[in-house]
């Protein structure tokens, strides 16, 4: 499948922040985006201001005791958190979601990449300090058009 990938810097809390917003613009029912990155990169964050700016008006917290929560925004959000999955691979009862109606965000993604499609939008997180971060961001099939519009 084709895809698109970009390495982007942002110095700051806030510049996720836009980042989130202009994605959240072009996500719909049914995207999938997968999230890695050490802990501490920024997942949940990027999480909340994703949710945010999709019309999700209750606080979008770490799933990661829980491994799903379902929120309502201007579509279904479901925040899923693969974390304690460890390495078991696959969950089936998170096809629904996945597959499902609404927007679908996954922490730590790579867990359960044989059960991902390969047509999502993936951003992975590295750390280079207190408040920059290294994004590289990938999107196959629908999503190489998002990832397109971001960074410079
Ligand atoms: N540029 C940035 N983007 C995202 N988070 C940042 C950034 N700079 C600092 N932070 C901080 O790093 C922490 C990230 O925590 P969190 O989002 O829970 O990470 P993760 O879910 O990946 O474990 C938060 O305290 C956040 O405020
Ligand atoms: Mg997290």
């Amino acid at each position: 499948m084709e895809y698109m990938e970009k390495v982007i810097s942002i110095v700051s809390v806030d510049e996720m922040d836009r980042l989130a917003e202009k994605i959240a613009q072009q996500l719909g029912k049914g995207s999938i985006v997968g999230l890695a990155g050490d802990l501490g990169s920024g997942k949940t964050t990027f999480t909340k201001f994703l949710a945010r700016h999709l019309g999700v008006s209750d606080t979008v917290n770490s799933p990661t005791f829980t491994l799903l929560k379902i929120y309502q925004g201007n579509v279904p959000f479901y925040h899923i958190d693969v974390y304690r999955l460890e390495q078991s691979g696959k969950d089936p009862t998170m096809d629904d979601y996945i597959y499902g109606e609404g927007i679908c965000v996954i922490e730590w993604y790579p867990i359960i990449l044989a059960q991902l499609p390969e047509e999502m939008l993936t951003i992975n997180i590295a750390i280079t300090g207190q408040t920059t971060r290294i994004l590289t961001v990938k999107g196959s099939g629908r999503y190489e058009k998002i990832v397109e519009t971001l960074g410079n």
